[in-house]
């Protein structure tokens, strides 16, 4: 099967699951395709059909992330002038940074077949075994969230990775055996917002590895006015940055404040958007100047009052906010940590006094000369 745009104009992409006739581990192929509805719905949900697709398609699409594209497209050209196949990678950082986008584009730039799976999708051996059987020379496997691997299906990796077999059991008591199968080789692309939950040896065969990071707001105007081409969005270049500005850094977000400007644009009938109207709308929307939600704003809140400005451990702030404290450590805190409103101590988080000014709060009184509320 060769990749290329479909009727509705979207990159085919396989999904983990594939016929079953084509299955040499039958239970694990159809524990997959059990499972290829929680896949798809892993997909950046702004994205759904029926509505126009944002990803950048090449490299020369993706905005920003320099070094990190420089280096990666050497070795994608390297690897087609050789004609072997891509070293292992693994890319690292908050979510809705591109992460996912690289990992197709690299497929691409490669002209080989991507599937897609998920960490917690593949629950047992057989899942994985059945997966790494069944690619073909050159083939990219991604796998998001890789850090939620279980430990058994990531010792299957290692072989996989390393020399291109898995090694694995049949049958139980006096009939098993072990059997040694030799795999095609094939490219692993990981991707974790994780990094620092990922096994040491895991870590250790990417032959390559990158971390993104937040987007400068210039770079952000130029993704949404990029969206705004493709959605066919009037907007000015002021406009384009005052979204930017409000983006927390990461475009998944400039792309969906975006579409909601623009329905705030049409609903008004505005016309072309400036950063006046860029900015009404995303004040309704509850995202203030510097791009805070209120999730963000009650963490801020909740950390500086109820906590006077810590330290407060994450459980305790989870449950008070009532949020799932994997989303605070990993879409909440990722940004206040940036613009250094918060600090991550030993002790837990404290407000820095940026971030009490940011929320008109005064920072609790502290004796002796030096503030150790901000230093430690
Ligand atoms: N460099 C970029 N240039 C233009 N658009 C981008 C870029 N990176 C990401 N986007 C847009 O942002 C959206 C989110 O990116 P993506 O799904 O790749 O993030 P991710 O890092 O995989 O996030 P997660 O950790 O949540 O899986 C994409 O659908 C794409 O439209
Ligand atoms: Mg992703």
């Amino acid at each position: 099967m060769a990749s290329g745009p479909d009727e509705n104009g979207r990159e085919r992409i396989v999904q983990a699951s594939k016929s079953a006739d084509e299955a040499e581990i039958t239970a694990g192929e159809q524990a997959l395709e059990e499972r290829a509805a929680d896949l798809t719905s892993q997909s950046d949900e702004s994205e759904v059909a029926g509505t126009k697709d944002l990803r950048p398609r090449r490299f020369q699409e993706y905005v920003g992330q320099r070094a990190v594209v420089d280096s990666i497209s050497i070795a994608v050209m390297a690897s087609n002038k050789r004609g072997d196949t891509l070293d292992h990678a693994l890319f690292h950082g908050p979510p809705g940074l591109g992460k996912t986008t690289i990992a197709h584009i690299i497929a691409r730039e490669l002209d080989s077949m991507l599937v897609h799976t998920s960490g917690p999708a593949l629950e047992r051996p057989a899942d994985v075994v059945g997966l790494l059987s069944n690619l073909k020379t050159g083939d990219v496997l991604f796998i998001d969230e890789i850090h939620r691997l279980s430990h058994a299906v990531e010792e299957y990796l290692y072989s996989a990775m390393e020399d291109f077999r898995v090694d694995f059991m049949t049958g139980s008591g006096a009939f098993a055996k072990s059997i040694n199968l030799p795999l095609q080789p094939f490219t692993l692309i990981g991707s974790t917002t994780r990094a620092g939950m990922l096994s040491a040896p895991l870590r250790e065969r990417f032959g390559l590895a990158y971390h993104l990071d937040f987007y400068s707001t210039e770079e952000l105007a130029q993704v949404v006015t990029r969206s705004a081409g493709i959605l066919e969005v009037d907007i000015n270049d002021d406009g384009a940055h005052e979204i930017a500005r409000r983006s927390r850094g990461t475009p998944r977000i400039s792309n969906r404040l975006l579409r909601r400007v623009r329905d705030f644009a049409e609903v008004r009938n505005s016309g072309t958007i400036d950063s006046a109207v860029a900015a009404e709308a995303m004040e309704i929307e509850g995202v203030d100047a510097l791009g805070l939600d209120r999730l963000d704003r009650l963490y801020l809140t909740t950390l500086s009052k109820n906590y006077q400005g810590g330290p407060a451990g994450i459980h305790a702030l989870a449950a008070t906010i009532n949020e799932d404290q994997q989303t605070l450590e990993d879409v909440v805190e990722p940004f206040l940590l940036k613009i250094g409103f918060i600090v991550r101590t030993t002790q837990g988080r404290r407000t820095t006094p940026e971030g009490f000014e940011h929320i008109g709060h005064p920072p609790p009184q502290t004796e002796g000369p030096t503030n150790q509320g901000t230093l430690l």
